[in-house]
C-alpha cells in the first residue's frame, strides 16, 4: 500500500506540507505521520480506559515511457534501454537467458523497465480479464465514467483490485470463480474535476460502492490461459462499504462494538481497505481489512492513535455524509473495522462475517493451513512500520465433504482458538548486526522465535493471556496486546504464506525507512538494515513442522535490492544471476513450490513487478522477474496456476499531480481513455504450462 520514498529523483521531503496523491488516498498519509508504535506498555490499561468513555512524494515525471505494445510483450530491445535511462545507479544484473531455471521458472526474465504497460516474457501472451467498472451484475450498465452513479458502480467491478482468489466451479466446465478485493479509491483519477475539499454526495457514494469485494465467474479459452468474465452469472456478487456483515467470535456483541445504529454490536455495514487475503481449505475466502484508520475523523483517543486514526477531518470527508465515520459522534464504529472478513463465494445470498478471533489490526491478508488433525491455522501480518505478525490456531476440526452440515460447521472454525503474536531472537551477537545489511560471522541472519499467546476464544467465552487486558480488549485492541507482551517490531509485515510443499512459512517485509532513525528501534537480526528501503523476505520453520507449534526457527531468505548492492542476499545464490527486486509485498506459490513475490513501491528506478524464486534445490534463491507493471501501479494478488499467472494491476497512473484530465498513465486502453485498475492473465502462446 504505501511507500515513503519516491520512485525516481527523490528528495525525501514532503512537498509543500501537503501529501502526495498516492499517500493521501492509499493509506491516509501513514508515512507522514509519526510511527504509531511508540509503545509504552505499562499504561495499556489507562489507554483502554480512555477508549471506553500514498506513497511517493513525486513519482517523477522523469519516468520514461517506452514502447507500449498494448496487449503484447515488451521485452528485449526497448525495455533494457528504458531501464538504463531511468535507473538511479542501478543496472540490471546479468540475466539467465534461454529460459533455464527451476521447474516452473523456465522463462527468460524480463528486464526491469519503466514502460507504461505490462511487460511479460518472450513466448507469453496476456489479456485484461476485467477492468474497473465492467458490469458484472444483472442490470448493471456498461462503464461510462462521465456518467457514473453509485447504483451503476454497485453492479460493476470495483476500483483498485488487490487480492485475487480463483476457486473451482466444477459444475461448469472451463469456468472458475474469481474473487477480488477492492482496497481503496483514487477519486482524483475517477472523477473529472474532483475537488478534494468539497466532494459531492454522489462521488462519496460511488466511492463506497467501488470499495469492497467482487465475485465474478470467469471462463477460460480452450487451449490457452486467457480468461474472460461471465457477466450476469448468478454467482456474481458485489460487496461494498454498505453491505451488511455479521460480527462473529469473541468481540461480537462487546460494548466496544455497540453503536447507535447497532446496539447489538454484531451488525456492521461494509468492509474497507481490503488488501491481501487467502482461500480456506473449506472453500471460502478471507480478506484483510488494512488501513481502515484513514476513513475515520476526529478522534482524540490513545487507542485510536495506536492505529493511526486521525484527529481531524479525513482525506475523503466521508464523515460529512455519514456520521459513523466521525469518531467524535460515533466512537465505536472504528472498532468495527480492522478484522479479517470471511466470504462464501458459492452462496451469493450469504452474509459475510467479520472474524474477531483473528484480532484487530491492519491485516494485510490471511492465509490458512491445517494442522495434522484438521484444525485451521491462519497467518496474518500487520502492515505498519514497527508492527507485528500473528498466528491464529483454531480448536475445531474442519469437516470434509460438501454437505450443508459440513459447510455450516466450517463457517464456525475461525471463531474459536488462540491468537498469538511473534517474537524473534537472533542467534548472532548484537554487535555483528551493524545496520548495513552485512552478514554476521555465522553467514546468516537467523535465529529462533516464539509465538506468544494473547487470548483464547472458546464457545463458553474468551480468556486473556495478557496481564492487564481482558480478552475482549485483546481482540479489539490487538496492537496494544502485542506491545504489552513485547512482540518483535518488524519492517512492515505484509503477506505471509506457507509453502504447501515444505511447510516453511514466508513473510514479506516491505520496507521501513524509519528503522534506526531518531528514537525508532534500530536494526536487529530479523530486520537487519537501518533505513530499510528495499525490504526482505523471512523464512520461518515451525518446530517439528507443525503449524500449531509455539516455537519456530527463522532465517532471512532474501534481503532485497540491487544485487550489486553488498547489503542484499538471495538465499546464497550467486548475485550476478538474479533479477533486482525491491519492496516485496504479496506472495504466492506455484505447484512446484516456487515462491512468487509481487512488489509495491520498488525503489530501484523501475516499475513494480512479479518475480519467481526457487525455495529448494541448487537453484534456491535464483530470483527471476516474470512481469512488470504500468506506470504508478503496484503488483497485487498473484495467482500462479498451471497454465496462467493472474495479477491485479492496482492503482495504475497513481502519480502525484495526475488527474483524469492530465493522466500519468492511460493503461490499459490507451490515450483518450480513463486509466483503469484491472486484472491481467498471462499465459504461454503455445498453451503449455507456465515455466515448465
Ligand atoms: Fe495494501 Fe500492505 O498493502
Ligand atoms: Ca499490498
Ligand atoms: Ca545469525
Amino acid at each position: 500500500m504505501r511507500n515513503l520514498l519516491p520512485l525516481i529523483g527523490s528528495t525525501g521531503s514532503h512537498p509543500g506540507g501537503r501529501s502526495a496523491m498516492t499517500c493521501r488516498f492509499r493509506c491516509g498519509d501513514a508515512c507522514f505521520h509519526e510511527v504509531p508504535n511508540t509503545t509504552t506498555n505499562e499504561y495499556v490499561g489507562d489507554v483502554i480506559a480512555g477508549a471506553l468513555s500514498r506513497r511517493s512524494m513525486m513519482r517523477a515525471a522523469a519516468v520514461v515511457t517506452v514502447a507500449s505494445a498494448a496487449g503484447g510483450a515488451v521485452v528485449g530491445a526497448g525495455a533494457p534501454e528504458a531501464a538504463a535511462q531511468t535507473a538511479e545507479g542501478a543496472t540490471p544484473a546479468s540475466y539467465n537467458k534461454g529460459g533455464k531455471g527451476a521447474r516452473g521458472l523456465r522463462f527468460t526474465p524480463v528486464a526491469p523497465n519503466a514502460a507504461d504497460t505490462v511487460t511479460i516474457p518472450e513466448g507469453y501472451a496476456q489479456n485484461v480479464v476485467i477492468r474497473w467498472g465492467e458490469p458484472i451484475l444483472r442490470g448493471a450498465p456498461a462503464f461510462d465514467p462521465d456518467k457514473q452513479s453509485a447504483k451503476a458502480q454497485a453492479g460493476q467491478f470495483g476500483y483498485n483490485c488487490d487480492y485475487l482468489g480463483l476457486l473451482p466451479l466444477r459444475s461448469e466446465r472451463g469456468r472458475q470463480v474469481l474473487v477480488a478485493n477492492h482496497e481503496y479509491t483514487d477519486e482524483i483519477l475517477m472523477f473529472k474535476g474532483y475537488d478534494d475539499a468539497n466532494p459531492t454526495r454522489e462521488q462519496v457514494e460511488i466511492a463506497w460502492a467501488a470499495h469492497g469485494l467482487s465475485v465474478v465467474v470467469v471462463e477460460e479459452e480452450r487451449k490457452s490461459g486467457k480468461l474472460t468474465p461471465v457477466s450476469r452469472h448468478p454467482l456474481n456478487r458485489r460487496v461494498t462499504a454498505t453491505t451488511e456483515f455479521k460480527v462473529t467470535g469473541p468481540a461480537a456483541g462487546s460494548d466496544l462494538l455497540k453503536t447507535s445504529a447497532d446496539p447489538t454490536g454484531t451488525k456492521v455495514l461494509g468492509t474497507l481497505n481490503n488488501c491481501a487475503g487467502g482461500e480456506t481449505p473449506w472453500g471460502t475466502t478471507l480478506h484483510g481489512e488494512e488501513n481502515f484508520n484513514q476513513y475515520f475523523a476526529n478522534s482524540s483517543r490513545a487507542t485510536d492513535k495506536r492505529y493511526g486514526v486521525g484527529t481531524a477531518a479525513s482525506e475523503r470527508k466521508w464523515e460529512l455524509f455519514d456520521k459513523r465515520f466521525d469518531v467524535a459522534k460515533e466512537p465505536n464504529e472504528v472498532h468495527r473495522f480492522g478484522y479479517v472478513v470471511e466470504l462464501d463465494p458459492y452462496d451469493p445470498d450469504s452474509t459475510p462475517r467479520k472474524r474477531t478471533a483473528l484480532g484487530r489490526f491492519k491485516h494485510e491478508g490471511a492465509t490458512v493451513r491445517l494442522t495434522h488433525d484438521g484444525r485451521p491455522v491462519v497467518y496474518s501480518g500487520d502492515d505498519e512500520r514497527f508492527d507485528y505478525f500473528y498466528k491464529f490456531v483454531g480448536t475445531k476440526r474442519m469437516a470434509h465433504g460438501h454437505s450443508r452440515r459440513a459447510r455450516e460447521h466450517n463457517l464456525t472454525l475461525l471463531d474459536e482458538g488462540t491468537l498469538y503474536v511473534a517474537k524473534l531472537t537472533g542467534d548472532s551477537p548484537a554487535i555483528e548486526i551493524d545496520g548495513t545489511g552485512k552478514l554476521p560471522k555465522d553467514g546468516e541472519f537467523d535465529g529462533s522465535g516464539t509465538w506468544i499467546p494473547l487470548a483464547t476464544a472458546t464457545a463458553k467465552g474468551a480468556v486473556s493471556h495478557v496481564e492487564g487486558m481482558t480478552a475482549e480488549e485483546v481482540f479489539v485492541f490487538t496492537r496494544l496486546a502485542g506491545d504489552k507482551v513485547g512482540a518483535t517490531k518488524m519492517d512492515r509485515p505484509e503477506d505471509i504464506e506457507p509453502n504447501p510443499h515444505t511447510g516453511k512459512v514466508y513473510v514479506a517485509l516491505t520496507n521501513n525507512t524509519n528503522r534506526g532513525v531518531g528514537t525508532n528501534a534500530k536494526a536487529d537480526e530479523a530486520n537487519p538494515r537501518n533505513a530499510n528501503k528495499h525490504g526482505h523476505v523471512l523464512e520461518l520453520t515451525e518446530r517439528w513442522n507443525r503449524p500449531e507449534s509455539t516455537k519456530f526457527a527463522w532465517s532471512l531468505f532474501l534481503v532485497a535490492g540491487d544485487p550489486k548492492d553488498p547489503a542484499t542476499y538471495f538465499a546464497g545464490f550467486p548475485k550476478d544471476k538474479v533479477s533486482p527486486i525491491s519492496c516485496p509485498d504479496n506472495v504466492a506459490f506455484d505447484r512446484y513450490g516456487n515462491l512468487w513475490i509481487s512488489t509495491d513501491g520498488a525503489q530501484l528506478g523501475y516499475h513494480d513487478g512479479l518475480f519467481g524464486v526457487a525455495t529448494r534445490g541448487d537453484r534456491r534463491g535464483e530470483l527471476k522477474q516474470f512481469l512488470t507493471m504500468p506506470k504508478g501501479a503496484e503488483t497485487c494478488g498473484p495467482i500462479v496456476q498451471e497454465r496462467r499467472v493472474l495479477v491485479a494491476v492496482q492503482h495504475p497512473g497513481e502519480i502525484d499531480g495526475a488527474t483524469v484530465e492530465k493522466p500519468a498513465s492511460t493503461w490499459p486502453d490507451g490515450p483518450g481513455t480513463y486509466v483503469r485498475p484491472s486484472v491481467v492473465a498471462v499465459y504461454r502462446k503455445d498453451g503449455r504450462d507456465i515455466g515448465a
